[in-house]
């Protein structure tokens, strides 16, 4: 079947080629690569820093780049006041996604991007920084009407963000964990909130609208928020027998089981899953949630072959392994796919073209128009 054939039989755009992009594989051979970097080499050697250096500026940073390009992102990492005061307007009900594209968009009107982009770098740099500091400054004042500075030794995004969280030093494991995670969710072609991304950098947009418009896509559960809604599902299973029973039951029910499938991968598989559940292993092995979790895999294994687990499946356990709030599952995502976004963005403004493609139309045939007085 061709490409175009498969559109038309499935929707959703599947098998369309909707552009070229340098920055990354995914699927070929059901491999991911970065710049040509296997994720298995990134994952396993790579502080998230290193990565996002690497997606901003295509190549794998020197220790003095990456050092520098550490410290920059470090300088980024405070909120201005105007910003603060956003903050605390949104409610503690929220959805911690709309917080953070209410403030990304907030940046834009109070640190705007100039109208050449010459300064997108900067842009991407104070997004990386910023993004940890938005949610964990939200977190304390919505939820304990505390504010947090934003004074820290932790020199990486992953080390940061965990204690801005918990207010106290995380563990280097969890550290390292999260590191994983980081360099796992950065990038993932022409995926639903990178190609939003580059519609908006299309029309000479500038970064901060593009990445509001891409984290509007990524909130929905077929899309990032899959992360959060497959730790519901796991947790809503007390024992083993349980959750083979439920899972059972789901599946006969024909309904959607959270963190499994993928559009491109298909039945080879998601390669980030086997990296990300060697974290969740390490980090809650013995637990009950962990056995849950494989319990399902397996099954679904046996039932559904040709529907492996996607990354995630098990950075969902890795998350909660870490204390961290399943609200905030999906916003983590965006920290670190921002800089996939952001590379996006620049590769887009690069070669730039208008996103605008056209549709069948299946509406009504031309009518005589009848005026309202007379309908
Ligand atoms: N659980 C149960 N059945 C699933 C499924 C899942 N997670 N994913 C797909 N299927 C079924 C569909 O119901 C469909 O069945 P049908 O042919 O009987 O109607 C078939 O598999 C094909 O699925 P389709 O929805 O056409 O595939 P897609 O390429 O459009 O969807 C996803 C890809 C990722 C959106 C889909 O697999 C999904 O919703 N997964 C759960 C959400 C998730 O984990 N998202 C994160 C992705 S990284």
């Amino acid at each position: 079947m061709s490409a175009s054939q498969a559109a038309k039989k499935q929707g959703g755009l599947a098998g369309v080629i909707a552009g070229e992009s340098a920055i990354c594989t995914c699927g070929l051979g059901n491999g991911l690569n970065y710049y040509g970097y296997a994720i298995e080499d990134l994952a396993r050697n790579c502080d998230f820093e290193e990565v996002a250096f690497l997606l901003q500026y295509g190549e794998l940073p020197t220790s003095k780049e990456l050092e520098s390009y550490k410290e920059k992102i470090i300088a980024s990492r405070a909120l201005n006041e105007n910003l603060k005061a956003v903050l605390r307007a949104i409610p503690k009900t929220a959805h911690p996604m709309n917080l953070m594209q209410s403030a990304v968009a907030a940046l834009g009107s109070l640190e705007p991007e100039s109208d050449d982009f010459k300064d997108q770098d900067e842009k991407i740099i104070r997004l990386l920084g910023v993004l940890p500091s938005v949610l964990c400054y939200w977190h304390h004042y919505a939820n304990f009407g505390r504010e947090i500075d934003f004074n820290s030794a932790q020199k990486s995004i992953a080390g940061y963000f965990l204690e801005k969280l918990e207010l106290q030093a995380p563990s280097d494991e969890f550290i390292k964990a999260m590191h994983c995670s980081l360099v796992l969710y950065a990038e993932h072609e022409f995926n639903a909130s990178t190609f939003t991304a580059r519609i908006c950098a299309s029309t000479k947009s500038d970064i901060f609208s593009s990445v509001a418009a891409a984290i509007g896509a990524l909130r929905g559960p077929l899309h990032g928020g899959a992360n959060e809604a497959a730790m519901h599902l796991i947790e809503g299973f007390s024992s083993v027998e349980a959750a083979i029973d439920g899972v059972n039951k789901k599946l006969e029910n024909k309904e959607l089981l959270m963190g499994f499938g993928h559009r491109i991968y298909g039945t080879g598989g998601d390669p980030r899953n086997a990296l990300i559940k060697v974290w969740s292993k390490k980090l809650g092995g013995d637990t009950l949630l962990f056995k849950v979790s494989e319990a399902i895999e397996n099954l679904m294994k046996e039932k559904k072959p040709n529907l492996p687990p996607n990354a995630d499946f098990y950075s969902a356990s890795a998350y909660y392994f870490m204390g961290i709030p399943t609200d905030y599952f999906t916003p983590i995502f965006i920290m670190s796919r921002v800089s996939g976004w952001c590379a996006h963005i620049k590769e887009q403004r690069a070669n730039n073209k208008l996103i605008r493609p056209s549709s069948t139309y299946i509406g009504p045939e031309p009518r005589n128009f009848i005026k309202i007085t007379q309908r």
